[in-house]
């Protein structure tokens, strides 16, 4: 089996609020690439694998329905892409366990992502191990060729390559049963925290999405600057409020911030870091505005959202059905 088209797919944790650094760095890609390609981008909610983490009921399904309205607002058209629930379609863990009996534990012990998570303290049960088998199911179920990934999960999208090959020389007699996908890492992969660290809601510090007013003006002012006094000249490449600016304004406007940055001065009056903050308050504010309104309307009506869910989880199950029926009489379970 040859890929005549490009079909993407990404799943994304179900983890607390999405911030600034969520948005610019997977969010936005997924949503353009569901507008590239219409009807061939599939996009599900990890609950199945938040489970390795994530041990309280009533958050997961907050976090995941949060999850949904954040896509739904950010403008992801659900008539062009599938947005679902991992776990509405569970043929995938059957598929995983056709898997892991052509998997190596090699392949698995070599995983950083295990590592990384033993080292912050995450239990280490089989679940977790077997995480990068339950991920490779997922891509390989629905046939996908594009993988949007964050650089952490690259090497999830190659152990995938590599289970498909094993499972395709194991069974396939000369056939590709599974098709091995691609991942893409995309382009703006660093936005800086509050603290000039990598924006991670590990750090506690974040810029969520659709904050506004008086709390995002407060958390914009936390943003750490050095302590050069109001009327001197200001660098605007070692300013964190300046990195995030950047992701806000196009080139001409940058070029007159930077100018503001230089001289210390916008309009004749000083130009201190308080001013770059409120410019910065104000871009977020203006650029979410639309989104906060659409992710109002969807607090009002769940329903939207869980048809949405259900919608596209049924016409996932229609490609998945159709992987599993071929794995399964390939390995002569059928
Ligand atoms: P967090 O660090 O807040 O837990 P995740 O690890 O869940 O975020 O990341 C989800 C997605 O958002 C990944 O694709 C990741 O690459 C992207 N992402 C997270 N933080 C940033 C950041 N500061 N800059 C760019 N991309 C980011
Ligand atoms: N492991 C991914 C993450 O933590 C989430 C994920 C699960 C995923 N299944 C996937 C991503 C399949 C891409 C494709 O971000």
């Amino acid at each position: 089996m040859t890929a005549l088209r490009t079909r993407v797919l990404s799943g994304i944790q179900p983890s607390g609020t999405k911030h600034l650094g969520n948005y610019f760095g997977a969010i936005k890609q997924h949503i353009e690439l569901a507008a590239s390609f219409p009807g061939e981008a599939y996009y599900f909610i990890a609950d199945f694998h938040a489970l390795t983490t994530l041990r309280d009921a009533d958050e997961l399904r907050a976090a995941t329905l949060e999850l949904a309205r954040t896509y739904l607002a950010l403008g992801l058209d659900p008539d062009k892409a599938l947005l679902f629930r991992q776990s509405d379609v569970p043929e995938v863990t059957e598929l995983a366990w056709l898997l892991a009996t052509v998997t190596g534990m090699g392949l698995l012990e070599r995983a950083h992502g295990y590592k990384d998570k033993l080292q912050r303290g995450v239990k280490p049960t089989v679940g977790l191990f077997t995480y990068p088998v339950l991920m490779a199911a997922d891509i390989l179920i629905y046939d996908a060729t594009l993988v949007p990934v964050g650089k952490d999960q690259i090497q999830h999208v190659e152990m995938t390559q590599d289970m498909a090959t094993h499972f395709n020389e194991t069974y396939g007699m000369g056939k590709e049963l599974l098709l091995r996908p691609e991942f893409r890492l995309s382009e703006a992969s660093y936005v800086t925290g509050t603290d000039g660290q990598k924006m991670s809601t590990s750090y506690g510090n974040t810029l969520p999405l659709f904050e506004s007013g008086k709390r995002l003006k407060k958390l914009v002012g936390g943003i750490v600057t050095d302590s050069t006094p109001l009327g001197e000249a200001l660098d605007p490449e070692r300013c964190n409020v300046y990195a995030l600016l950047k992701l806000f304004l196009d080139a001409p406007a940058l070029e007159r911030v930077r100018e503001h940055y230089r001289t210390a001065r916008r309009d004749g009056e000083p130009f201190g870091y308080g001013h770059a903050k409120l410019l910065l308050a104000e871009c977020i504010e203006r650029q979410f505005a639309p989104a906060r309104a659409r992710r109002e309307h969807l607090l009002q009506h769940p329903e939207e959202v869980e048809a949405v869910l259900r919608r596209s989880a049924e016409r996932a199950r229609i490609a998945a059905r159709a992987t599993l029926e071929r794995c399964k009489t390939a390995c002569g379970l059928r």
